[in-house]
């Protein structure tokens, strides 16, 4: 398929870049990550192709202008982008498309459901058939960007609509995946509603509408031979799903068979989770064998679906660009380290040490100054993301005069604020800058960097963090354990799985129970997929 589409060139976004740059208009430093933008509106044309589509993973319903992230990605990741995805996907995401149009915000089908649903009717419209999950905003970016990716295939597997509850700023950072609709649930109307939509804060653990209650309190009844059922006349009209870390027993049996064929009957599911679930759905015998020929290459689940769902809105992708052009593009390899840490007695000192042992451990940069007089293909540019400067200082005291590409840092927040939208668009541009990265260090347990290496299809080597809530930062941290680990694969961990076997009635070892589960290196509990390791697991 080839078309031609106005487009960016590169040479014009190093021009912009440099422009910006010497005017110093838009931050403290050349390092910082501008914070407006602007478009000239004279690219030249390219000439899209199957590449820009991502071998067919994204539609080609959208318009360029509206969001050239979406047709640039490819451009800027060509390197890493070998996995395919596989036919059966790609119909599966045409068809969820078609029902997004179909029974998405303002059209009939919706404004019925969303009429029953605040008259407490639980059925599914027998014409229509549409059904919805609605997706709770909460935490930071890169939970929420890993909860979002989940939901989506959640709803991918039960021929739900996705209705994302994005917060204030979620069409600030995010063009919409889905063509001719939106997938931002609309604010309930009317102020005197009594909509459970306007409540979606206000569930929590334990709350009467969620799937652990319902079984606790007899609205679900499980017979002798494991058969689910309601005690009610009917389903109920929502039921919300508690899946977020410290879930109690009754909430986890959401990924049991039989419960899943039992929430097929509710009309609106809600869910509420900062996870990466995707290895429970696996889990799951509803949709093991789905999601099976969904992704052959079961390390490639979030690379497909960040990559499919996620475009950074043209004025974040614009910083993105330009802050690549300044200071990353044309060197040979860019190593990206992403530092983050949880454990505030812990002294920078002995993070920072641990990122210089596995720099030099594992040779990913050199340590005598890099081969000489500007020859590019060896040459190496570092990129920190860090919420502080002073790992940035001293790694570029480090290294700075060594490398020729430099070490760079785009900014600096702090500490991390929840749901501010200037703060998001900076970490959700580092994110996508990490990704571009042709080796990424990353700091264990943080979703960041997870978000990082899915988009970019890269196994990180993951620096193992000191426990939070230990009184001591050296609780838990086995001094002879190597400075970082390589993570099995590219996907993110699911920090907490449900161990529960629901056929078996037990806990079971979730390291044994497929080829393609493991544990991850960064979160002991916690469990990834990876390749079918040769039988040997
Ligand atoms: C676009 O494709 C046309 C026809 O295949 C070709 O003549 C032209 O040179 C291409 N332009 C670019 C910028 O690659
Ligand atoms: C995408 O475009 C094709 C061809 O114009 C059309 O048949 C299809 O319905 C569109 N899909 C959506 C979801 O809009
Ligand atoms: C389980 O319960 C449902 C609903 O009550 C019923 O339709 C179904 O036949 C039952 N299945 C078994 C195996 O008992
Ligand atoms: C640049 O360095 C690479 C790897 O060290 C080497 O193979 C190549 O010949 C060098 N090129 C030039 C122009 O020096
Ligand atoms: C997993 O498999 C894919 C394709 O089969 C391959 O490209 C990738 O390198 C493998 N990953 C690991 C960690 O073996």
């Amino acid at each position: 398929m080839r078309r031609t589409l106005p487009a960016v060139c590169v040479v014009a976004a190093v021009t912009a870049a440099a422009v910006v740059l010497t005017t110093g208009g838009w931050g403290s430093s050349p390092n910082e990550m501008p914070t407006s933008s602007f478009f000239d509106g004279s690219d030249p044309p390219l000439n899209i192709t199957d590449e820009h589509f991502l071998d067919g993973l994204l539609t080609a319903n959208f318009s360029y202008m509206s969001c050239r992230s979406r047709y640039e990605f490819a451009v800027y990741h060509h390197k890493h982008s070998s996995h395919k995805p596989s036919p059966y996907l790609i119909a599966k995401l045409r068809k969820q498309e078609a029902l997004q149009k179909r029974c998405g915000p303002g059209t009939a089908a919706h404004k019925k459901a969303v009429r029953r649903l605040d008259s407490g009717e639980g059925v599914v419209d027998n014409e229509d058939g549409c059904r919805y999950l609605v997706y709770i905003s909460y935490r930071g970016l890169g939970n929420r960007m890993l909860a979002i990716a989940s939901a989506f295939l959640y709803a991918v597997l039960t021929e739900r609509v996705l209705l994302v509850d994005g917060g204030k700023d979620a069409d600030a950072l995010f063009c919409e995946p889905f063509p001719g609709t939106t997938w931002l649930l609309p604010r309930p109307g009317g102020w005197f509603s009594n909509s459970p939509l306007r409540r979606l804060q206000g569930y929590e653990g334990g709350s009467k509408e969620s799937l652990g209650n319902m079984l606790q309190s007899g609205v679900i009844t499980v017979s002798t031979d494991g058969n689910v059922s309601w005690s009610t006349p009917r389903p109920p009209p929502y039921l919300y799903l508690h899946l977020s870390g410290a879930y109690g027993f009754h909430d986890k049996l959401f990924f049991c068979g039989a419960h899943q064929r039992l929430l097929g009957e509710v009309p609106w599911l809600f869910m509420w989770t900062d996870n990466y679930i995707v290895p429970g759905l696996f889990l799951t015998p509803a949709f093991s064998g789905e999601l099976e020929a969904m992704f052959p290459e079961k390390e490639a689940v979030f690379y497909h679906l960040g990559r499919y769902l996620f475009h950074p809105t043209n004025r974040v992708w614009h910083a993105i660009k330009s802050y690549y052009h300044a200071n990353l593009a044309g060197v040979g390899q860019r190593v990206g380290v992403q530092i983050r840490v949880f454990q505030k007695k812990q002294p920078p000192r002995s993070v920072l040490d641990q990122l210089l042992s596995c720099l030099r451990d594992e040779k990913l940069l050199p340590e005598t100054t890099d081969a000489a007089g500007g020859n590019s293909t060896s040459s190496r540019a570092v990129l920190v993301t860090s919420l502080s400067s002073w790992y940035y200082d001293r790694i570029r005291d480090e290294y700075g005069g060594r490398i020729a590409g430099g070490v760079h840092q785009p900014s600096h927040e702090g500490r991390q604020r929840w749901r501010d939208a200037a703060h998001d668009m900076r970490a959700l541009s580092e994110m996508y800058l990490l990704s571009m990265c042709d080796v990424l260090v990353t700091s264990g347990y943080s979703t960041f960097g997870y978000v990082a290496q899915g988009l970019a299809g890269l196994r990180p080597w993951v620096m193992p963090r000191a426990p939070m809530w230990a009184a001591d930062w050296r609780e838990g941290l086995d001094p002879g354990d190597p400075p970082c680990r390589r993570a099995v694969s590219v996907e993110p961990c699911f920090h907490a799985p449900s161990a529960y076997d629901c056929a078996a009635a037990r806990d079971v070892d979730l390291d044994k129970v497929s080829p393609y589960i493991s544990r991850c290196v960064d979160v002991k509990y916690g469990i990834k997929l990876v390749n079918e390791s040769n039988g040997q697991w």
